[in-house]
């Protein structure tokens, strides 16, 4: 990160190729919309004053996209090329002096440590302008690097506009370049659109420069899958893989056990813990923190949690929004969603669902219940089947079942309710009324046995 560079994000355009209603840059990538990856790559070089996005197409979705993520927009009202584009930001650009670099809303495989030798490019050669380039096998649709017999750059001719030998030509411009931002707007009225698509090219300020007499540098980067563009679905489903297969990786060089971790799905931002076991084909999900020394079984979507140390999660489980704190288990088969919250050694089992309610230290649920909207204290026992009627066709209640009661098995507890502490529930009772502490609160009709009755009915 240094503080004279300043970054520049395009991403006015539609993305006609998406086939799709929405925005192209709004479309996600390793769990993250294809906009934000290039945010964040440039908040890795610029600081968040110094970095803009250029937004016209559905300027209000991807602008709320970019507030979120702390930076700033700059409005392109009509799209005329991506010369243009970099004008329209004249106003907030010009004045940061030092280097901008000029990037794009569709390139989520970009490494940061690429931005900043770029970066790091401009700043040691002086150059007016550094181009990211790589070599294609097929360079159809790219801007060509056009240099003279020494390697010097020359220009870049887009592929529209290039001469059938230029068209063989295999150094591709990547879009990417970082620009000496004096001479940048010294320069760039001399932009014309005087080619075959009527634009505003910022590719022509290479020759320009050129003209000038200013100098102009590439910096080659051997592996191009870095630079996929993103146009259509497909490209997103090959970014989406690899963004995947760089996070998994990442997680296995730092500690974290992952089983086949081809079919395992872990977004971007997820931070998991030192060993920690992750099953085959789960996926983790928005901003989970995963501690150490846990266990995420096969098949459960962990999705914006808290996971403590040591906690498990077991097979086919899903929980969302919901914290565990260290040594809770939960599953298999279980489902914790909206503020769920199982405190420390606290076990939920299968076939149990838990929406807004927290479970005490030690507590267990473990089979077929239903607890929402519910406090829930110390090493609380709930039996099979429990459940709390929280809603009453208009309105959601609670229910506060204090430390060390037995809730037997198959209970009905209509909220609001509150069950004292140390306090019994007689299996299969409706509760509708405060329980006392210590108490045994019994909500069901006597048993009668009705001696003979057989013989008396059927005659045998
Ligand atoms: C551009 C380059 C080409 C390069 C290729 C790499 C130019 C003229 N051409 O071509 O040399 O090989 O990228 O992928 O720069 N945008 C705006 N406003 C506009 C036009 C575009 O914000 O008025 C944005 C788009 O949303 C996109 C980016 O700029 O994110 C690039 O525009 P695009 O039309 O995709 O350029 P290419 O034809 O791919
Ligand atoms: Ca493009």
């Amino acid at each position: 990160m240094t503080d004279d560079t300043a970054v520049v994000i395009l991403a006015a355009g539609q993305g006609t190729r998406m086939k799709s209603r929405m925005a192209k840059v709004l479309h996600r990538a390793g769990g993250k919309p294809l906009v934000r990856h290039s945010i964040d790559a440039a908040l890795r070089v610029a600081r968040p004053e110094r970095v803009f996005v250029v937004v016209g197409y559905q300027a209000e979705q991807v602008g709320a996209e970019v507030e979120a993520a702390g930076v700033r927009t700059i409005h392109q009202k009509e799209q005329k090329g991506t010369g243009h584009a970099v004008m329209c930001g004249e106003g907030e650009l010009a004045g940061l002096g030092g280097r901008l670099i000029v990037f794009v809303g569709d390139c989520p495989l970009m490494r940061a440590e690429t931005l900043e030798q770029l970066a790091e490019t401009q700043k040691s050669t002086g150059a007016a302008a550094v181009v990211i380039t790589t070599e294609v096998d097929d360079a159809t649709g790219y801007g060509r690097i056009v240099r003279d017999r020494d390697g010097h750059v020359l220009e870049i001719v887009e592929h529209k506009a290039a001469t059938s030998e230029q068209r063989k030509i295999r150094e591709i411009n990547s879009g990417i370049l970082c620009f000496d931002s004096a001479a940048l707007w010294k320069h760039i009225g001399e932009l014309r659109t005087d080619n075959p698509a009527g634009e505003y090219y910022l590719t022509d300020m290479v020759s320009i420069f050129r003209s000038a007499g200013r100098k102009v540098a590439a910096l080659k980067i051997a592996d191009s899958s870095e630079l996929l563009g993103i146009n259509n679905r497909v490209e997103l489903a090959d970014a989406d893989r690899i963004l995947r297969a760089r996070k998994v990786r990442q997680l296995m060089i730092e500690g974290v056990t992952i089983e086949k971790p081809e079919t395992v799905t872990i977004d971007a931002d997820v931070r998991i813990g030192t060993d920690t076991v992750i099953g085959p084909f789960v996926q983790i999900t928005g901003e989970s923190v995963v501690g150490d020394d846990c266990r995420i079984g096969a098949c459960s979507i962990v999705h914006h949690a808290q996971i403590g140390d040591g906690a498990h999660v077991l097979p086919f489980t899903m929980v969302s929004e919901s914290k565990l704190e260290a040594h809770a288990h939960v599953g298999p088969f279980a489902r914790l969603r909206m503020g769920a919250h199982l405190s420390e050694h606290a076990h939920v089992g299968n076939f149990v669902e838990l929406k807004k309610t927290k479970l005490g230290a030690g507590t267990k649920s473990m089979h077929l219940a239903y607890l929402g909207d519910s406090t829930i204290g110390e090493k609380v026992n709930i039996g099979a089947g429990t459940i709390t009627c929280n809603y009453d066709g208009q309105k959601k209640h609670q229910t506060v079942i204090h430390d060390g009661t037995f809730v037997g098995s198959n209970s009905t507890l209509i909220a609001p309710l509150e069950i004292g502490e140390g306090s019994y529930i007689a299996a299969g009772s409706v509760i509708n009324q405060k329980v006392p502490p210590k108490a045994l609160g019994i909500g069901r009709s006597r048993q009668v046995n009705k001696e003979g009755w057989k013989k008396a009915v059927k005659g045998d």
